[in-house]
């Protein structure tokens, strides 16, 4: 069983931020689950070097453009390495494999007619690096998504893919294969896009222009718009055309931000009729992360949440934490570095990392440093250990992208009653009276056997902590089957327990540091 997952692959006109950050993540959070299903995994992230905008950057920077793309590409890919995102290939666009498959799609595309060549009048934006429609701008000619950004009227002669001839059969597919965009949202918005017949779309920026990309290989003055040349990486990251990447391409689900299902949702598949591909199996689309209150992150009004930044202060596992707990399918979802530290003291310190080290440290004061005997087990006892159970099934099961905040709310919830749990039981209470010290082990092994349950299944979200609670529970990481279902009592009575160290130490607001 295969699974290829996609992110897009980024301009690297500035460094890595929180949208980067977050499509990556739960990139590798699906890979992580779906490996625990017992899936060969294939994850795809990268950096998209070609395109004016790259191109101004470095030249804004006085640099070197091989330097400059060495540069960013290396800082790139540390973020990710930061972020514990186990991607399986980065994507360089500039690479020499990718540059020649891709002209090679122009070529037989170009073959078969379906491109021409005319003049074109029309608004550039260099932020999306798109023209735009007069419908697509605001009131005062600016696009929404870059406002800050001019937007430049241009008349060049271009090659242009014709799209309109595809646009019934595209119709078609995302008809007869209901899952193939989601959530319903956006599969909506992108039926309206195919409503209107399509304008062709310009696959060229003459060099006078642009010289970052690569050549058309029909016409050397020309190089090869930056979106056919990015939206070519799916393929070539799997060895298209000529190695075995028919059964990876076959599973392949593309993980997008909402300013990008027109290229993934339009040109994308119909680039892919013309050469006479199969289509991706899946679209996923998220919406974006704005700063709190709703407002744009900007780093003139100083709320940017650098992911650099909360992982140097309060760790990688944060972010991942907030980043899959909080982003709401059809809206955008808030974040700021406020919001992050208290989510990540109130739930990881408060509700998860405590319970294990008090729980833990009990055993290891009272019971020798050892997990204690199981007895009897009460109605509560097992109706504590039956919660667990339905919490944690779900990250035993595939997990689609709008399903993650719902399984991490069903983990947190369940921690909330496991803290109850404890609390009512009481085990420092029991400890006191020799009549009731097995009941005591048999509290200690239930909390400590559940907690257990619930880091195997965090291991998929936040894995560096999880997996070093698991080490001190002694119960090793290496040692979990696969695929991984939630079972109770795997930990064995007597065993001796790790090191207990504070998981999520607890991180300040900067004014009470
Ligand atoms: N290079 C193109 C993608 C080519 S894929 C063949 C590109 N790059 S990008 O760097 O501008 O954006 C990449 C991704 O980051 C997009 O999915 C976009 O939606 C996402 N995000 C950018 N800002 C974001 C937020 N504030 N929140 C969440 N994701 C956002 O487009």
């Amino acid at each position: 069983m295969k699974s290829y997952i996609t992110t897009p692959i980024y301009y690297v006109n500035g460094s890595p931020h929180i949208g980067h950050a977050y499509t990556s993540i739960v990139a590798d959070i699906l890979k992580r689950n779906r490996q625990a299903l017992g899936y060969d995994m294939m994850l795809s992230t990268g950096v998209d070097e070609h395109g004016q905008k790259n191109q101004e950057a470095a030249a804004d920077l006085g640099m070197d453009i091989t330097e400059y793309l060495d540069m960013r590409g290396a800082e790139f890919r540390k973020v990710f390495d930061m972020l514990d995102v186990t991607y399986d290939y980065f994507v360089r666009t500039s690479q020499d494999g990718h540059k020649t498959a891709v002209a090679g799609m122009e070529q037989t595309i170009f073959d078969k007619g379906l491109i021409v060549k005319h003049e074109y009048t029309g608004q550039y934006c260099k932020g999306c690096e798109q023209f735009k429609k007069e419908s697509d701008l605001t009131e005062d000619g600016q696009c929404p998504l870059h406002p800050t950004m001019q937007i430049e009227e241009i008349d060049e002669t271009n090659y242009f893919l014709k799209m309109e001839p595809f646009r019934q059969a595209l119709q078609k597919h995302i008809e007869d294969n209901p899952d193939f965009v989601t959530p319903e949202h956006f599969k909506t918005e992108l039926k309206q896009m195919l409503a209107e017949p399509l304008e062709d779309l310009c696959i060229s920026r003459p060099k006078s222009r642009v010289t970052l990309g690569v050549d058309l290989p029909f016409d050397q003055s020309f190089v090869t718009y930056v979106w056919f040349d990015a939206l070519t990486n799916y393929l070539t990251n799997i060895d298209w055309p000529d190695g075995d990447y028919q059964a990876w391409w076959a599973t392949c689900e593309h993980l997008i931000g909402k300013d990008i299902l027109k290229p993934h949702g339009v040109y994308w598949p119909i680039m892919l009729m013309a050469a006479d591909l199969p289509l991706p199996k899946k679209l996923s689309v998220h919406s974006h992360w704005v700063g709190a209150g709703g407002v744009k992150m900007s780093k003139s009004i100083g709320n940017v949440v650098d992911p650099v930044e909360i992982v140097d202060t309060m760790g990688a596992d944060a972010l991942r934490w907030y980043l899959a707990r909080h982003m709401r399918a059809d809206t955008d979802s808030q974040i700021s570095v406020e919001y992050i530290r208290q989510a990540y003291n109130s739930e990881l310190g408060n509700k998860i990392g405590n319970l294990l080290s008090r729980a833990a440290k009990f055993a290891r004061s009272r019971f020798d440093g050892h997990l204690p005997d199981r007895h009897d087990l009460t109605s509560e006892d097992e109706a504590i250990r039956a919660a667990v159970m339905k919490a944690t099934e779900g990250f035993a099961n595939w997990l689609d992208l709008a399903d993650i905040p719902h399984r991490v709310q069903d983990v947190i919830t369940v921690c909330d009653e496991m803290n109850n749990y404890f609390a009512e039981q009481a085990p420092w209470d029991l400890i006191k009276d020799p009549a009731t010290v097995e009941r005591c082990q048999t509290v200690i092994y239930v909390t400590l056997d559940c907690l257990r349950i619930v880091f195997e299944a965090l291991r998929q979200v936040i894995p560096a902590s999880a997996d070093k609670a698991l080490g001190m529970l002694n119960s090793p990481a290496d040692d979990i089957a696969c695929p991984w279902r939630p079972e109770l009592d795997t930990l064995p009575a007597g065993t001796p327990l790790g090191e207990i160290a504070t998981l999520y130490p607890r991180v300040n607001a900067p004014e009470a540091a």
